[in-house]
């Protein structure tokens, strides 16, 4: 069979490769793909011009279903458009993706069904926004309503500082008057990803994973979209996984299905796990992680498209997932001045070889007159597979190393949350 995969990251990249692992698929596609799945003969990149565009080229090539990465195009009505002609798709619809592009609706949706989040409140008057900070007093988060981009939340560490950021997000002459801002409580703890594939009613949970959202070592500098991730993820006990399937993942599956709009796609909790095992939801994201998608994917040993088949066709309770036992671990390598100025051009004259447990998944990279490039953001992703997290470390690291390009940027220390000493749980089976 043929596969569509939207989207030209490290997630798509993963995707892509993963679903080639079938014995069912011919030819995978990427629309827009990358370097890494141009001129690799698994996949085949074209493309993505419009949704419409995109469902015709679906059509005529035959495509048995089509896979959406990230969350633009969902967010502007991929699934919808798809649906509408027959076209058999994973990802939840433009209703049903709000989920993520707004923080209003998130929250609302959060508090009316009883899911533990921070307290909030929703502003589209600055003064007032102001008036309720002073009252609050920091440390104090504020939102912007919209997507961002990862670039829409800052964690205020004093009132001067909400306030600036009240006014970038609805101050300044490009906020429309639609424009809102989300306050909310402060939260304490670490945190982790949470992703499940939805049918509209059932759910199967994914490996649990963790993220470095910051861009230096030791969670320092700037919020990023993530540089690097880690599979499984201890500070998700076997305790902290019920709680989180019981308390967040189903009562929001039923609640969208209750407000008729159901999810099915990816869905992805961003947890605050509270040193008491109490959990918070910082956010939901309608898609996979990246770079939790690579390392997740790296440990699913199951075939992923029997996965996909069932969830589409709402059968999600019939199948189950088997994971490779051992930790995955990915360091992602960004380009020069990534995230506020990267830049564009730089020739990445060295790769790391690819084997069954070390896989470089491509996001930025371009070829450019027989030469990879680096475009942009973040490059690539490093990904390793190895028994200990101290080995996958190892291993993704001396890939790292061989990896050259001008102004790399990467963290040193992806995976050291898993290396600090916690209180024994009862060991599972099946680390999730
Ligand atoms: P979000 O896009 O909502 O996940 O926010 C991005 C990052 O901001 C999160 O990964 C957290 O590190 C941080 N963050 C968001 N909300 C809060 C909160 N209520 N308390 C503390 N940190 C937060
Ligand atoms: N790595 C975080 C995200 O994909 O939102």
């Amino acid at each position: 069979m043929k596969l569509l995969v939207i989207g030209g990251g490290g997630r798509e990249h993963a995707l892509a490769w993963k679903l080639s692992c079938s014995p069912r698929v011919q030819k995978v596609f990427v629309a827009p793909g990358n370097g890494g799945t141009a001129r690799d003969k698994r996949y085949v990149n074209t493309s993505y011009q419009s949704n419409e565009a995109l469902a015709d080229f679906a059509r005529s090539e035959g495509v048995a279903f089509t896979v959406v990465g990230p969350e633009a195009p969902l967010a502007s009505g991929v699934v919808d458009v798809f649906r509408a002609r027959g076209l058999r798709i994973f990802g939840p619809t433009q209703a049903a993706a709000q989920l993520e592009s707004s923080k209003d609706f998130a929250k609302a949706f959060m508090t009316r069904h009883g899911i533990p989040t921070a307290a909030y409140r929703t502003f589209s008057n600055a003064q007032a926004a102001h008036d309720y900070v002073r009252q609050r007093g920091a440390p104090i988060v504020v939102k912007a309503d919209g997507l961002a981009a990862g670039k829409g939340v800052v964690v205020a560490a004093t009132v001067q500082e909400a306030i600036a950021a009240i006014e970038a997000m609805l101050g300044g002459a490009t906020a429309g008057d639609e424009a809102k801002v989300v306050i909310e409580e402060f939260l304490t703890g670490e945190e982790a990803s949470f992703i499940v594939m939805c049918d509209g009613q059932s759910v199967l949970a994914l490996a649990t994973s963790q993220d470095h959202k910051r861009l230096l070592d030791n969670d320092r500098g700037p919020n990023t979209g993530g540089m690097g991730a880690y599979s499984p993820a201890p500070v998700i006990s076997p305790t902290v996984h019920a709680k989180v399937l019981r308390e967040v993942i189903m009562p929001t599956i039923t609640g969208m299905a209750a407000d008729g709009i159901p999810f099915s796609g990816f869905l992805y909790a961003g947890l605050m796990i509270a040193p008491d095992g109490g959990v918070k939801t910082l956010e939901f994201n309608c898609r996979m992680g990246d770079p939790e998608a690579q390392v997740i994917l790296m440990r699913m040993k199951s075939d992923l498209v029997p996965l996909l088949d069932a969830a589409i066709d709402g059968r999600l309770d019939q199948v189950e997932a088997q994971w490779d036992r051992r930790t995955a671990l990915g360091v992602v390598i960004a380009s020069h001045g990534y995230p506020d100025h990267p830049r564009r051009g730089d020739r990445v004259t060295h790769l790391a070889g690819d084997d069954d447990d070390c896989i470089t998944f491509h996001a930025g990279t371009e070829w450019v007159d027989n030469s990879l490039v680096a475009v942009g953001g973040r490059v690539m992703c490093v990904t390793a597979l190895a028994e200990t997290v101290r080995a996958a470390q190892k291993r993704a690291y001396d890939a790292v190393d061989e990896v050259a390009f001008d102004g790399m940027q990467f963290r040193r220390d992806i995976g050291f949350r898993a290396l600090k000493p916690r209180a024994p749980a009862i060991a599972h089976a099946d680390p999730l």
